[in-house]
């Protein structure tokens, strides 16, 4: 069992995505693919989109403001906000920062994290770690995309996968032996070419020629994350359950990150846990990177799928490539422990 001085969870979480639905059916028209294609190959049927002058310090914000309203804190108590996101407003300032100012959290220290798909899962951990040594006492740990805006858009084997929105979660202090009980972080840099934006950094900064080349949009190699994907979702979640003292029979509820049905249905299989048990949304939202796990959860405890004392196991990978998995104790105050 992983020690610490203190138990912490979630005491609260909300989440935002935009209005625009985008379908398989409007995608049809921009790129030569079909809704049997990307409904067979990934399970999305729809996605949502932001409005051009939406960025994705706003979708973090209106996640935010949410999870400050169900955790019955305000702006003022936060002490740290740490934004998971590969898509910034801007190289820098940090998104966090930005949400800072929107949200006016001035007393909260502020910073950005990178870690592709499993950046929220990432930013618990970090984020729990200020409370269990006691230095701060409430953090706001927010994933928010808008992925929309590095897709090119005539890249069937990119444009049909992703999405944009936003989850936040409030951290802070729970019962003893509630809230996160066990975690497994990892990288491999080596893949970090599997899933890049070549340009637009210190290695190829940004040129007529880089952009003509659209070297600013996301690249991937689908099938090789797929097969990394398949592989790491079950081992992450093993060794978090095993470092929490528990194992898979214990899961009460698997919140995988979402980017495609076929891994998720893979990674249920992997851990035995039955598909009742596991929380799926891709085929509305398609995969939102950082967003997806909070928006995963949010949508399952408005759907009364979370349970005072139930076993959640969140789990994610992504660019870098990374995974994280992260086992809790499920704790709602007011709610009956089970
Ligand atoms: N419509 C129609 N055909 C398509 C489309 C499309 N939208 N996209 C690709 N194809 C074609 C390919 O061109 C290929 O054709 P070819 O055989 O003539 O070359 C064929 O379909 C099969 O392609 P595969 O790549 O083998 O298809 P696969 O079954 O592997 O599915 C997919 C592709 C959905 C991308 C899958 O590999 C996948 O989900 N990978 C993981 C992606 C992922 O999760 N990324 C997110 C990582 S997290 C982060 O940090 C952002």
């Amino acid at each position: 069992m992983q020690e610490k001085n203190k138990s912490v969870g979630i005491i609260g979480i909300g989440s935002y995505v935009p209005d625009k639905i985008i379908t398989n059916k409007d995608l049809e028209k921009i790129v030569e693919t079909s809704d049997e294609w990307i409904v067979d190959r990934t399970g999305i049927k729809e996605r949502r989109v932001v409005e051009p002058n939406i960025t994705t310090s706003d979708l973090a914000a209106y996640a935010a403001e949410k999870a400050l309203c169900d955790a019955g804190v305000t702006a003022d108590d936060i002490d740290l906000i740490i934004v998971a996101t590969a898509t910034p407003d801007m190289l820098f300032p940090s998104t966090a920062c930005l949400v800072q100012d929107k949200i006016k959290a001035s007393k909260a220290a502020a910073f950005d994290l990178s870690a592709g798909c499993s950046g929220f899962a990432y930013g618990l951990v970090v984020g729990s770690q200020f409370i269990q040594t006691g230095l701060y006492k409430k953090v706001l740990v927010i994933g928010a995309e808008t992925l929309s805006k590095i897709l090119d858009w005539t890249d069937r084997n990119t444009c049909v996968l992703f999405g944009d929105g936003a989850g936040a979660v409030v951290l802070g202090e729970v019962p003893a032996g509630y809230g996160i009980l066990g975690v497994d972080l990892g990288a491999d840099g080596s893949g970090g070419e599997l899933l890049k934006i070549p340009a637009g950094g210190s290695r190829q900064p940004a040129t007529v020629e880089s952009v003509t080349a659209r070297q600013h949009f996301l690249q991937m190699s689908g099938s090789d994350v797929f097969k990394f994907a398949i592989k790491v979702m079950g081992e992450a979640a093993i060794k978090a359950l095993d470092n929490a003292g528990l194992s898979n029979e214990d899961i009460d509820c698997l919140i995988p990150h979402q980017a495609n049905n076929r891994i998720i249905q893979s990674a249920a299989k992997r851990l035995k846990v039955p598909m009742e048990k596991v929380v799926v949304n891709v085929d509305k939202y398609g995969n939102t990177s950082a967003a997806s796990i909070p928006l995963a959860m949010d949508e399952a405890i408005k759907n009364d799928k979370l349970q005072n004392g139930d076993i959640v196991v969140l789990v994610g990978f992504g660019a870098g490539l990374t995974w994280a998995s992260c086992v809790m104790k499920w704790y709602k105050e007011g709610k009956s422990i089970v």
